[in-house]
């Protein structure tokens, strides 16, 4: 297969303009290390946006089409697909990426900036 059809492809399979998927943000942690913690921002962030939809206890037609295994009622959920959260969701120097939530209330630039900044530092507990 020539190169242009490989880039045909992956285009067709998710990055192209439908894509819920935008670039990484390239947020880095501040040198002081972030405030942001999993208690304090993300926990109540993703009930705030997400769970609702990205939920373990949620099944079949209550995801609302999100994905298995992209679940974010627990820190472990949101660690395993943390970049994918940040090219969907996040806010930084690179990218303000707004596919994630699809509908209903949106996170606010400076919501998805601490969102990048608590994923770049690691997601402290
Ligand atoms: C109304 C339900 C709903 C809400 C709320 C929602 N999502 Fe989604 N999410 C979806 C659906 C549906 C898809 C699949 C979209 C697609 O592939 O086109 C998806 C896909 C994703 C993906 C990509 C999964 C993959 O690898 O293909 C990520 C990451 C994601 N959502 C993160 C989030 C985050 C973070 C939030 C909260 C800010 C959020 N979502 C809120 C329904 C939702």
């Amino acid at each position: 297969m020539s190169r242009a059809a490989v880039l045909a492809l992956l285009v067709a399979a998710g990055c192209g303009p439908d894509s819920v998927f935008g670039p990484p943000t390239e947020t880095e942690c501040p040198p002081g290390g972030t405030s942001l913690t999993y208690t304090s921002f993300g926990k109540p962030f993703m009930e705030s946006y997400c769970t609702r939809c990205h939920s373990s206890e949620l099944v079949g037609s209550q995801r609302m089409g999100a994905p298995s295994f992209h679940d974010f009622d627990s820190l472990f959920g949101i660690k395993a697909v943390s970049m994918h959260i940040d090219e969907t969701t996040g806010s930084g120097p690179a990218a303000t990426n707004t596919g994630m939530p699809p509908d209903g209330a949106k996170p606010t630039k400076a919501e998805r900036e601490m969102l990048s900044q608590w994923i770049a530092c690691g997601m402290p507990q």
